[in-house]
């Protein structure tokens, strides 16, 4: 499949399958999408949200029920998945257990018939950028999960596919080595200069490695945007809710002035931004994360006070439940606070996000 493309285009893709009482549901429907050569793009979403059946679609493993792909000017969902060529890595590594790590790395290309010696060749180019070179002989057994997630990369780069699908790849490892491994797949995306397209149900790590992000929710797109655009300004409630927004109250709405509303809510009046909100809507949700609330100053405005009910100690910070007149919240402040403080809080009006629909 053509390497040099410029774009891989999906046009309406969906998918549904058949129930067992003789209905249909849609895993995905309508999804468009169109991802440049060298985009890094994370598809994230919640567990069952239809992630894994987008890249089944692209990789041929399940057929589409509506819509096409295209690769530059060539229709490819009609192709088997070998003609597609793309590179596959899973969360459980998939790799052959008996097989050494050179053997697995090389078996794409032995499948494909190529030359004994540019197989070697290959395999110890793909194991180099994967920096696993002197490991060539283990079997995957020896490796830690790190290595076997490697070999894995290695394994689906070696036959130079112009798309490389990830599901989920780094779920298996433990936590600082999901953070390390963040990093070193980027990297191989850069080196290679291809598209990747990487499923994860985690935010951090979507916000960390991806160009775009593609927020999906029951086979829907959500938003499609920069990690700065879905983090700082969600759509609608659901990706912010998704994005860290875990404070989400009603407030009647008491004056606006362009995207700065003035909301009020049990005597409390502060000002937020209006993200989805219509002129004259009098009732808005205000979306506001934990970390975005700060102590306030004497001369402060939009503050509120609270009192803290539950602390969970994190070290550099504390997570805070909160009673206030507008409800109950949780606040994230540097240090550490006991049960009983009285604290007054502070919200920045940037960072209290209203929108038309009901929490
Ligand atoms: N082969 C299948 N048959 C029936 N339903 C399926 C099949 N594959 C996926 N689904 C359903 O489609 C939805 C999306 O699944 P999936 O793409 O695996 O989600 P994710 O990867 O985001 O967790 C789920 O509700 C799942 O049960
Ligand atoms: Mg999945």
């Amino acid at each position: 499949m053509n390497q040099n493309f410029q774009q891989l285009r999906l046009d309406a893709v969906g998918r549904s399958f058949e129930t067992a009482s003789g209905g249909a549901v849609a895993a995905l429907s309508g999804l468009d999408l169109t991802i440049r050569r060298g985009e890094f793009i994370a598809l994230l979403g919640p567990s069952g949200c239809g992630k894994s059946t987008a890249l089944n679609c692209l990789a041929g493993l399940t057929t589409l029920t509506s819509g096409a792909i295209w690769l530059d000017e060539t229709r490819i969902d009609v192709l088997p998945s070998e003609r597609r060529g793309f590179g596959m890595v899973f969360q459980n590594y998939a790799l052959f257990p008996h097989m050494t790590v050179l053997q697995n790395v090389g078996f794409g290309l032995r499948m494909r018939r190529v030359p004994k010696a540019e197989i070697a060749r290959r395999a110890r180019e793909a194991l180099q950028l994967v920096q696993l070179i002197g490991h060539e002989n283990k079997l995957p057994g020896q490796l830690s999960g790190g290595q076997q997630q490697r070999v894995a990369i290695a394994r689906a780069i070696v036959i130079e596919p112009p798309v490389i699908l990830m599901d989920e790849p780094l779920s298996n490892l433990d936590a600082k080595l999901r953070i390390e491994m963040r990093a070193e797949i980027r990297r191989i995306h850069t080196q290679l200069e291809r598209a990747t397209i990487y499923v994860t149900h985690d935010q951090d790590e979507a916000l960390s490695m991806a160009d775009r992000i593609v927020v999906m929710r029951a086979g829907t797109v959500q938003q499609v945007g920069t990690p700065r655009e879905v983090y700082g300004r969600p759509r609608n409630l659901h990706v912010a809710r998704f994005m860290g927004y875990r404070n989400v109250l009603p407030f009647r709405v008491v004056g606006r002035a362009g995207e700065r509303l003035t909301v009020n809510r049990a005597g409390v009046r502060l000002a937020g931004q209006a993200l989805d909100v219509a002129d004259g809507q009098a009732e808005v949700s205000v979306a506001m994360r934990p970390d975005d609330f700060e102590l306030a100053g004497e001369a402060d405005d939009n503050t509120f006070e609270a009192t803290v009910r539950t602390v969970e100690f994190g070290g550099r910070d504390s997570l805070l439940f909160v009673s206030s007149a507008l409800g109950d919240l949780y606040v994230r402040l540097p240090g550490a606070a006991s049960p009983g403080d009285r604290v007054r809080l502070r919200i920045p009006a940037e960072r209290a996000l209203a929108y038309a629909e009901a929490a």
